[in-house]
């Protein structure tokens, strides 16, 4: 595969054909409405859990060894859910050790979220945290020219390379900020994922609104390969609930065609063909499978754990 052109080959592609005046992007809270939308619509935290459960221990086990402080970073970690129940991992590994936790997310609102969900945690002592309202590229510019290279002994990226400005050079630098016998987990959608057939095989019925990047799994362990750095891949099911998104006019359903395509109001404002065609698309057999008369859109997840 090529990965830049897998990468850098943005839904905007589709720009002459679906640029009509009333569609747009949605915004950053808007996009923080669809994603909770999403989330409640999927098992996508359900299968970290089953992640967490089954596989993190073994790969934790082996970090910070000897040291009395393990260093955190949570890059893009939204509010922080995940977060929280990974450290609650690591501190049942390592029992007594302190935790610093440090978090690069740039939306006010998931940092305020954030927050607020340690303030109502009882069980994080030894915990510290630092927040950084940044984006990773904004994070990563600060590191450089305050000239403070801190390590870190675990690293996660969770959902979020799709909306980095640089995915190669975003991977390679928090791959550097990694500490001796660190590890650095990034969790992505599968490339048997519905998403990676509908970016690839019915990209035509995605709006130029859709901004970020279309990018599974086989792309980031390719680039891993280039670099030269050793990685596991675990592969988990998951399934979203899409079956609102085939009734017209549906609430729940027009937020979860927002997520998909990452346009305000797509049901009111894309042409009624380019509506037909996605809704099409998303009953296809490599996007989704039937199950007690619900659509369900294949979510799955893949969990690349790579060593320092
Ligand atoms: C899909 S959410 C995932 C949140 C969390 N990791 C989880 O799995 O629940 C993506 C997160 O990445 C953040 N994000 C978007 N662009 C980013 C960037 N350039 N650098 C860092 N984080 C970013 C968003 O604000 C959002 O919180």
């Amino acid at each position: 595969m090529n990965f830049e052109a897998e990468i850098l080959t943005t839904p905007h592609d589709n720009s002459e054909l679906y640029m009509i005046p009333s569609m747009r992007s949605l915004t950053a809270e808007e996009y923080v409405e669809a994603f909770k939308s999403f989330l409640d619509h999927s098992t996508e935290h359900q299968c970290m859990d089953e992640f967490n459960k089954e596989q993190m221990p073994n790969i934790v086990a082996g970090l910070g060894t000897g040291k009395s402080t393990i260093n955190v970073l949570g890059v893009g970690s939204g509010t922080g859910e995940q977060d929280l129940k990974m450290i609650r991992i690591l501190q049942a590994v390592h029992p007594g050790v302190s935790i610093d936790n440090e978090i690069v997310e740039p939306n006010p609102q998931h940092v305020a979220a954030y927050k607020e969900l340690v303030n109502q945690a009882p069980d994080l002592q030894n915990v510290s945290f630092i927040w950084h309202q940044l984006t990773s590229l904004e994070y990563e510019q600060q590191v450089k020219e305050k000239g403070t290279h801190k390590k870190f002994d675990f690293i996660h990226m969770i959902q979020m390379l799709y909306r980095v400005e640089d995915i190669p050079n975003t991977i390679k630098f928090f791959h550097s900020c990694l500490d001796h016998h660190g590890k650095l987990l990034i969790i992505i959608l599968s490339d048997s994922s519905g998403w990676a057939s509908l970016w690839k095989r019915h990209r035509d019925c995605l709006p130029a609104t859709d901004s970020g990047h279309y990018i599974t799994c086989g792309g980031i362990t390719e680039l891993l390969r280039r670099l030269g750095v050793q990685h596991r891949v675990y592969e988990l099911p998951s399934g979203w609930d899409i079956t609102e998104c085939f009734s017209e006019g549906d609430a729940v359903g027009g937020r979860m065609l927002d997520f998909l395509t990452g346009t305000k109001n797509f049901q009111g404002t894309a042409p009624p063909a380019l509506r037909r065609r996605l809704r099409e698309a998303l009953r296809q057999p490599e996007c989704s499978s039937t199950r007690d008369g619900r659509v369900i859109f294949s979510n799955n997840l893949s969990m690349i754990v790579v060593d320092s």
